[in-house]
């Protein structure tokens, strides 16, 4: 069957072909970044897992090489899960994952070490015969015990890796200790763990610095850093983040109490990503984020397209200077990709204005803009009755045509001339008590005219100082996905959309104004992105 590829991304990752979920191992060794991640080698649906290798100088064009690793012993036999990479002293690369034992489920931790490491690509992984490593105590769910993360070495000389699971409905980060990478011992307690929160899957924990913008190795410790744990949350499919402080006399992380720790909790995105892993990038001292966004369209079509998943533009990630968050933003090697530029300046929004932004490739597009405002009196104010509610439910009664005081105000993405398909990013201001309450909504509801498509009004607060009456928005459009970064990377939304009209050059896209106070575009870039190389 011949399908139009209208929906394949431009500039977002995925292999030529089949399904994809978590990245796996990333990291930089030898001036090469590596990416694996989970991939059915035989269709477009979720099964036979592998891990799928490609290779990457600048993090955004990408070769693909040989599954690195897949299932051939008797402890991996069905299926080779997620993991993580750490580069050893003696630089030297080694990747944990999860091996599948059993028709069971039943979860052990394995190794794998590059066959040859003059190989520049390090394209073959043994698994030795030692393996597996780690298997669950008597009394640990072994269905739930998977997907190790990066080590980090304690100053006492162990070191340490966490793996996620649940005690019934209490989410857990197990912690397991070595001195040698081999012999592994669990800690007496774990980590971490939350109530009501279920199976944590692809924990990930590592230290940001409390000052400057420089990502640290993962075995940084001190008073100068923080740490953060993320898990994902397996009932919900989505994650949360909490900041904290890691006392690793005591094997313990405790959340700070500005860090909800539970489902209510930070999130990188407040949209589809999930099974996030970050890896630091000594070559330009950052700490680089990965996510993968499933699709939103129904099994049936994936297999009809013949693929199925993404993963996210990388993202460097910071802590905000306000302390109690992350900030993330697209790496900057992104740009290379720019390439035909319009730029609106001082571009007035009046109430109910839609200013069409032409000269781009509105389909395949970055897209950055300030909006400015004179003063936050007309701000609505926030229903009392919406304090029990999510971000979500409260944009989808407040969706980007329901009039508002200030705001609803931003960019209308992969929309018809007509507006019968469009994806609105924006931004809608309420006071509530004397505070203002700043939320930003990625709406799917109208992205297509396609029927069975999950199309939800992905949302989030920003905690953003309104003091200056200025927000920003951060729009990565290709095809089928819009991946959005608002403040500055305060919160971010990325949804998978599948217009049908809306799609290629019949693809618009504007900024508009739904509230009564006007808005100023300061300034607008937006660029067309070339395709880049991938796979
Ligand atoms: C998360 C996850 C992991 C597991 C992998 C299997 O999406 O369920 O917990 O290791 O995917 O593909």
């Amino acid at each position: 069957i011949k399908v139009e590829q209208v929906h394949r991304t431009g500039y977002h990752f995925q292999p030529k072909k089949h399904w994809i979920n978590d990245p796996n191992g990333p990291m930089y060794y030898n001036g090469v970044y590596h990416l694996f991640y989970q991939y059915n080698p035989k269709g477009a649906v979720w099964g036979n897992i592998v891990w799928a290798h490609s290779v990457s100088t600048d993090l955004i064009n990408w070769t693909p090489l040989e599954p690195a690793i897949f299932p051939s012993k008797p402890f991996d036999k069905y299926g080779c899960w997620s993991g993580s990479a750490t580069v050893l002293p003696g630089n030297k690369p080694v990747i944990l994952y999860t091996g599948i034992v059993d028709k069971n489920n039943t979860q052990v931790q394995n190794y794998a070490v590059p066959a040859n490491l003059s190989d520049p690509y390090l394209r073959k992984w043994v698994k030795p015969d030692n393996n597996p490593l780690i298997v669950s105590e008597a009394g640990v769910n072994k269905t739930a015990f998977r997907d190790p993360t990066t080590a980090w070495l304690g100053r006492d000389g162990e070191w340490r890796i966490l793996m996620g699971g649940r005690r019934k409905d209490t989410g857990i980060a197990f912690l397991y200790k070595s001195r040698d990478f081999m012999k592994w011992k669990k800690a007496a307690n774990p980590i971490h763990q939350s109530a009501g929160t279920g199976n944590w899957e692809c924990p990930d924990f590592y230290p940001v610095a409390k000052s400057g913008t420089n990502g640290l190795d993962t075995s940084v410790l001190g008073q100068n850093v923080k740490h953060a744990l993320k898990v994902s949350l397996d009932a919900t499919r989505f994650e949360y983040y909490t900041l904290g402080k890691y006392y690793p006399a005591e094997d313990r992380y405790v959340p700070d109490n500005t860090s909800p720790d539970n489902w209510k909790g930070l999130r990188y995105d407040y949209g589809n990503f999930y099974a996030s892993k970050s890896f630091f990038d000594p070559s330009k001292n950052r700490r680089v984020l990965w996510g993968w966004a499933n699709e939103s369209d129904a099994a049936k079509d994936d297999i009809k397209k013949g693929w199925a998943g993404i993963q996210l533009i990388p993202r460097t990630i910071t802590l905000d200077p306000i302390g109690k968050q992350l900030l993330q933003w697209p790496v900057k090697e992104l740009d290379t990709l720019r390439g035909a530029h319009v730029r609106l300046s001082n571009q007035l929004l009046k109430k109910g204005d839609l200013v069409g932004v032409t000269g781009i490739t509105p389909a395949q597009a970055d897209v950055e803009v300030t909006f400015s405002f004179r003063s936050l009196d007309l701000a609505e104010p926030f229903d009392p009755k919406w304090k029990k509610l999510d971000a979500q439910d409260v944009c989808s009664k407040r969706g980007s045509f329901v009039q508002g005081g200030l705001g609803p105000f931003g960019l209308v993405t992969l929309a018809t001339e007509d507006l019968q398909e469009y994806t609105p990013v924006f931004f809608r201001i309420f006071k509530d008590a004397g505070k203002h309450v700043v939320l930003m909504c990625s709406d799917a509801t109208r992205s297509s005219l396609k029927k069975e498509l999950y199309r939800p009004s992905f949302a989030g607060f920003v905690d953003v100082d309104l003091t200056d009456k200025k927000l920003s928005l951060r729009s990565l459009i290709d095809h089928s996905v819009v991946e959005s970064f608002g403040a500055g990377g305060k919160t971010c939304i990325s949804s998978r959309v599948y217009p049908t009209k809306a799609v290629s050059d019949k693809a618009h896209l504007y900024a508009f104004n739904n509230g009564t106070e006007a808005i100023t575009v300061e300034t607008l870039d937006a660029w067309s992105m070339k395709t880049a190389k991938v796979n």
